[in-house]
């Protein structure tokens, strides 16, 4: 109880991140870029369904600039965005689909999703903090490592390979207020990242754009265009009523700008892909709140045993917004704490944010927290500007970190070279190794 006590207290000490304010406005670059034409192809979200609701449940979204009527798919449902990001229209529908290929025609053009079977290997990409413009937030390496063009391409590269299965950010998306940054980017990405299984997670910017309640406003997000354009399935979309998220908190008649405007609930995310659990939370929600669900997911887990489970949140310690006990740190300890999740032991791993540093963040008898926030923005550790890589074909479960650039190195041109040939699994001698675990572990059995 004591150390409970304690790591609550120093999470609270813990410095956050020093971010410094934007220049207020968008780059001369990102005014011509948005002068060009953009690819026609849909924009395209596909995330894995809620556990609970079978291995095969997938939800898959379009967002649009205006409703579309399709005589070739049915979206369940269609609404322009509510609250937030209201020049967007999303289409949902929640499918059944089978390991292997799966083929739909959605306004004509093809879409294939392939779901891993479960208890197979996946590969899967992992961003925090990713910025590119300093209109809201400084983004300090946005020219020094060219993230938008390098960010853009390397993605577009690695998932040309078919094996990957999943792309994931862990929170302050862009820090992005009005929508703007995120449509400029994910208009780049390919129909072949597009179809991939996709994981947001709400961090402190996508709730009050400069960081944390105290100086959040009537423009800020409280996550509700991102819950949207991210599109997930969260836990809200067993509420039944047609709508797949929790629209129940109208940010305007409620006013409370300095608070967290929305439920825990629209991003509580709990699945398995493959042979891997994720288990994506808000840190602004409420822990009590959000207990019930964390011991669902946990029951989720331990019945159906995947190798590795993996917390995926966004802030590393407290303050910012982030409410007690929701920082990933803490959460993990949360979570071991409760009878549903003890069996999980060091199965049960986390990866964050929030600090702008790629590092492994804590160790048992093995790696289980794994920092991935310098993709762009700037802290105190030196420059850095990479990603995670989980594999976990082959009998094991691999992290790769893969620095793409730093201060005092830059192997972008030779990474994206070796991606164009191989796929990144043939260039993991560019990346350091920060987790290597069988996927059956003799000293690490699930004890029910
Ligand atoms: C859409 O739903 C209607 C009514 O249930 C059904 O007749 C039609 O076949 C469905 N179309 C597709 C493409 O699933
Ligand atoms: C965890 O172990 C790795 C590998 O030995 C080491 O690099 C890292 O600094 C350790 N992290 C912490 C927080 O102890």
């Amino acid at each position: 109880m004591a150390t409970m006590l304690w790591m609550l207290f120093s999470a609270a000490l813990t410095p956050t991140s020093g971010v410094t304010a934007g220049t207020g406005v968008f780059e001369p670059w990102l005014q011509e870029l948005w002068k060009q034409p953009t690819a026609q192809a849909l924009d395209l979200r596909v995330a894995k369904g809620l556990g609970a609701k079978g291995y095969g449940k997938v939800r898959i979204s379009v967002v649009a600039p205006q409703l579309m009527e399709l005589s070739d798919f049915n979206f369940t449902y269609k609404q322009q965005f509510r609250y937030r990001w209201t020049q967007n229209f999303l289409h949902s529908a929640l499918v059944d689909v089978k390991p292997g290929k799966n083929t739909f025609t959605i306004a004509g053009q093809s879409v294939q999703v392939d779901l891993p079977a479960e208890n197979q290997g996946i590969r899967a990409v992992f961003w925090s903090d990713p910025c590119f413009s300093s209109k809201w937030i400084s983004c300090a390496y946005a020219e020094k490592f060219q993230t938008f063009p390098r960010s853009v391409a390397m993605l577009n590269a690695v998932y040309k390979d078919p094996s990957m299965d999943m792309f994931a950010i862990l929170g302050d998306n862009f820090y992005d207020q009005t929508g703007e940054l995120a449509k400029t980017i994910f208009d780049q990405l390919s129909p072949d990242v597009k179809r991939r299984f996709l994981l947001v997670v709400n961090g402190n910017h996508d709730n009050w754009v400069c960081g944390g309640p105290g100086c959040g406003d009537v423009s800020d997000n409280f996550g509700i265009g991102q819950m949207q354009y991210y599109t997930a399935d969260p836990i809200a979309s067993r509420s039944g009523n047609g709508d797949f998220l929790d629209f129940s908190i109208d940010p305007d008649q409620r006013k409370a700008w300095k608070t967290f405007q929305n439920k825990g609930s629209n991003f509580l995310v709990y699945h398995k892909l493959g042979n891997i659990g994720f288990l994506g939370f808000s840190g602004a929600a409420d822990f009590q709140d959000m207990k019930p669900y964390f011991e669902e997911a946990c029951d989720y887990f331990v019945q159906t045993q995947p190798a590795t489970v993996f917390p995926l949140g966004h802030w590393n310690g407290g303050g910012m917004g982030c409410q007690p006990g929701m920082s990933v740190p803490a959460l993990r300890n949360e979570l071991l704490s409760l009878t549903q999740c003890r069996a999980l032991g060091n199965r049960l791993k986390y990866m964050d944010g929030h600090e702008h540093c790629n590092y492994v963040q804590a160790n048992t008898t093995e790696p289980v927290g794994f920092m991935i926030g310098a993709h762009g923005m700037d802290d105190s550790c030196k420059a850095q500007y990479g990603f995670l890589y989980l594999d976990s074909s082959n009998g094991r479960v691999k992290l790769y970190y893969f620095e793409v650039a730093s201060e005092s190195a830059d192997q972008y041109d030779q990474l994206i070279a070796c991606v164009a040939k191989g796929g990144l699994s043939s260039c993991t001698k560019m990346a350091q190794l920060w987790l290597d675990v069988p996927v059956t572990s003799e000293t690490e059995t699930y004890v029910v």
